[in-house]
């Protein structure tokens, strides 16, 4: 259909609109184009208006085109129009997209104090050897932090000057701060029939002076083990065990004699120097020693068993104590044990992890 109007070729017309209509990419300049080309300045309106002047045939047929024309553009204008809002829409969508993973609130995360990370160690490593874990008081009564423990009347460590009294005086009911973990052995195999194979971490309190070495407050590891045929060798065994797994597997030990009321014979327990492999002359963790005194140990003494009601005919047994800020000093090379109490950070973030 060419120059229906007789003015105007309405196929070039078109073709350049939807051309035009092609070719843009936002509402407004849709806005622009329909302006363009159906508007009241466009050509197709003084198209129109050229129909008043025309005969009625030809107008009839001149203005059926015009408005197929127009209904073709205005088609063609509802559907970029839709196309266009679709992506308006999308962009918007992604400006306003609220990404609820970023910029969220970090709180810095602790981490377990040197003390508890060595203490779950040494209990990680004698519960792989069967032990349990037990538990007692830190306000203990005198019978179970003495008396139970074979520890006689006038033992100096019953003295105020050595003991933390919560209620001190009468002997029957004197309540104290446990001088040791060891009262939880008394405790422990009152409640059970033997065998027996514990291990009990806890806190233990002195009438001591803070110094390099001395804390008031301080950490033990207590350790039984009650069976029909226990033996020293069972003891030197066990410990030596446990001193390769924590201090390294080329750790070997020695027993010295020593003395505690509730096991006989008692000993002493030394590890060979991890740092230096035995007495390297400067080492400045055995200081040329060669060894290092880690914790007490014995055979329980028979009069412990019969204080818990057990028979020592028919039962032995060992027992062991360690102190857990010494191991942990030792291992560290920690030159002093405030430094376990001071809370800096700086110190403490060195065991992080
Ligand atoms: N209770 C002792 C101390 O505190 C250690 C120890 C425990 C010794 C068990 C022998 C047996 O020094």
């Amino acid at each position: 259909m060419t120059n229906v109007t007789g003015r105007m070729d309405l196929q070039a017309f078109r073709a350049r609109a939807v051309t035009s209509i092609a070719a843009t990419e936002t509402l407004e300049g849709l806005a622009e184009v329909e302006e363009e080309f159906l508007g009241r300045d466009s050509d197709l309106a003084a198209a129109r208006r050229s129909l008043g002047g025309m005969d009625p045939d030809e107008r009839r047929d001149a203005g059926r085109a015009i408005n197929e024309t127009v209904q073709d553009l205005e088609g063609a204008l509802a559907e970029k129009r839709a196309v266009l809002e679709r992506v308006q829409r999308a962009g918007e969508m992604e400006d306003e997209a609220l990404d609820v993973t970023v910029d969220r609130r970090r709180l810095p995360l602790g981490t377990l104090h040197l003390i508890q990370q060595v203490t779950d160690e040494v209990v990680d490593i004698f519960v792989g050897l069967g032990y349990r874990v037990a538990e007692g008081p830190e306000a203990e009564l005198a019978w179970y932090n003495f008396d139970a423990l074979n520890t006689p009347p006038d033992h100096p460590g019953r003295l105020e000057s050595d003991t933390m009294y919560l209620d001190y005086g009468d002997p029957a009911d004197e309540v104290l701060l446990r001088a040791h973990t060891s009262p939880i052995q008394a405790r422990y195999m009152e409640l059970h029939e033997p065998p027996v194979y514990i291990v009990a971490p806890g806190r233990a309190y002195r009438n001591d002076t803070i110094d390099a070495s001395h804390l008031p407050v301080f950490h033990q590891i207590e350790g039984l083990a009650v069976d029909e045929s226990i033996r020293f060798s069972d003891l030197k065994g066990t410990l030596a065990e446990f001193a390769r797994q924590f201090f390294g597997a080329a750790t070997e030990v020695r027993l010295r004699p020593h003395f505690f009321p509730f096991t006989e014979p008692s000993a002493e327990l030394d590890v060979s120097c991890f740092n230096c492999d035995g007495g390297e002359a400067g080492c400045r963790v055995c200081k040329g020693r060669g060894w290092l005194e880690m914790l007490g140990c014995g055979m329980v003494d028979p009069n412990v068993f019969l204080a818990v009601g057990y028979d020592p005919s028919e039962v032995t047994g060992f027992a062991f104590g360690m102190g857990v800020e010494r191991l942990a000093m030792v291992r560290h090379g920690i030159d002093s044990i405030r430094h376990f109490i001071d809370n800096d950070v700086r110190f403490l973030r060195q065991f992080a992890g």
